[in-house]
């Protein structure tokens, strides 16, 4: 059996990963407008990702009898200036999101909830590759700054991930 706190903290992880999945979408659809196809089709997967992220401690909190309550997500940001702020910010988010999960993993080891533990260790690793998945992305708009011919090619590679 979990703790009240713990059923909390669990239950908002799965608004902020549903709020994750909404803000790549909302930047997905951002790139769309712009003509990025790749990108939009990178940030759609990713959105998907979250959903699924979410969708784990959806069922993991019904697997230990607590109940899942689901709160209003956030409006997410509708617009970015560039295709480099856009994943700037995604990578800001996802070191927030390294964050929390930190911060539950705390918890369940402050609680001795090994059970909990044992299943966040997923989401540790997780986090490990989404940030840097993320930070190469930037490090690479960084480096072809305005280059045309290379942010298509860029636009190119990101629409290549493939769908899990
Ligand atoms: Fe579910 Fe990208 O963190």
């Amino acid at each position: 059996m979990i703790s009240d706190k713990m059923l909390k903290m669990l239950n908002d992880q799965i608004n902020a990963e549903l709020f994750s999945s909404y803000l790549y979408l909302s930047m997905a659809a951002y790139f769309e407008s712009e003509n990025w196809n790749g990108m939009a089709k990178w940030m759609k997967e990713q959105s998907s990702e979250e959903y699924e992220h979410a969708m784990k401690f959806y069922h993991y909190i019904n697997e230990v009898e607590g109940r899942v309550e689901l709160e209003a997500i956030e409006k997410p940001k509708f617009g970015w200036n560039s295709p480099l702020e856009a994943f700037e910010e995604a990578h800001k988010h996802e070191l927030y999101i390294t964050d929390r999960i930190n911060k539950l993993v705390a918890l369940a080891i402050q609680e001795n909830d090994y059970a909990t533990n044992l299943f966040l260790n997923w989401f540790v690793n997780e986090q490990v590759e989404e940030v840097a998945t993320v930070s190469q992305i930037v490090h690479k708009f960084k480096l072809i700054g305005d280059n045309k011919t290379s942010l298509y090619l860029l636009d190119r590679e990101l629409g290549m991930r493939a769908s899990k």
